[in-house]
């Protein structure tokens, strides 16, 4: 199965296991261990914006930095841009954030609410260059399964 068919299996995956469940934690934790299961990344998580800061939300993989300041690292710029980012190299990215120096690349992606972002999905791989634009627009899609739903 190609990247492509593996998105769209696990879009609709997510999709049904998040129609029956309106907490949004609990839906957060199921796709991001959906996500990273399907893929094998080696961390796969959401961060709520809450005030001017994005807190950790559910997650797979090893522990991670709580609390990132909106326009900081690579999460707080696609908050701030309100548009997702590709990293091919995180030591190419001025004000990468590394919560594990095993991170090489990563992508983040806004889950926007009119026009607000509520929250924002990071994943981030040990291999450099792994992410891009089918990565971008399926996790773009999985994301608009949480606007409307803020946690
Ligand atoms: N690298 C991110 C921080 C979060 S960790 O990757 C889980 C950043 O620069 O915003």
């Amino acid at each position: 199965m190609d990247k492509k068919d593996k998105y769209s299996e696990l879009y609709k995956q997510i999709a049904s296991v998040t129609e029956e469940e309106t907490d949004p934690i609990a839906n957060m934790a199921n796709a991001v261990a959906m996500i990273h299961q399907a893929f094998g990344f080696w961390w796969t998580g959401f961060y709520i914006a809450r005030g001017d800061q994005l807190v950790l939300g559910p997650f797979q993989g090893p522990p991670a930095c709580t609390r990132i300041p909106f326009g900081k690292g690579v999460c707080g710029t696609a908050w701030m841009r309100k548009e997702s980012i590709i990293v091919p190299d995180v030591e190419e990215f001025p004000g990468h954030i590394a919560c594990s120096s095993l991170s090489r690349s990563e992508i983040v992606v806004p889950v926007i609410q009119n026009s607000e972002v509520t929250a924002v999905i990071d994943i981030d791989s040990k291999e450099l260059d792994t992410f891009d634009d089918t990565d971008r627009i399926w996790l773009e899609k999985i994301g608009t399964l949480f606007a409307g739903k803020r946690a």
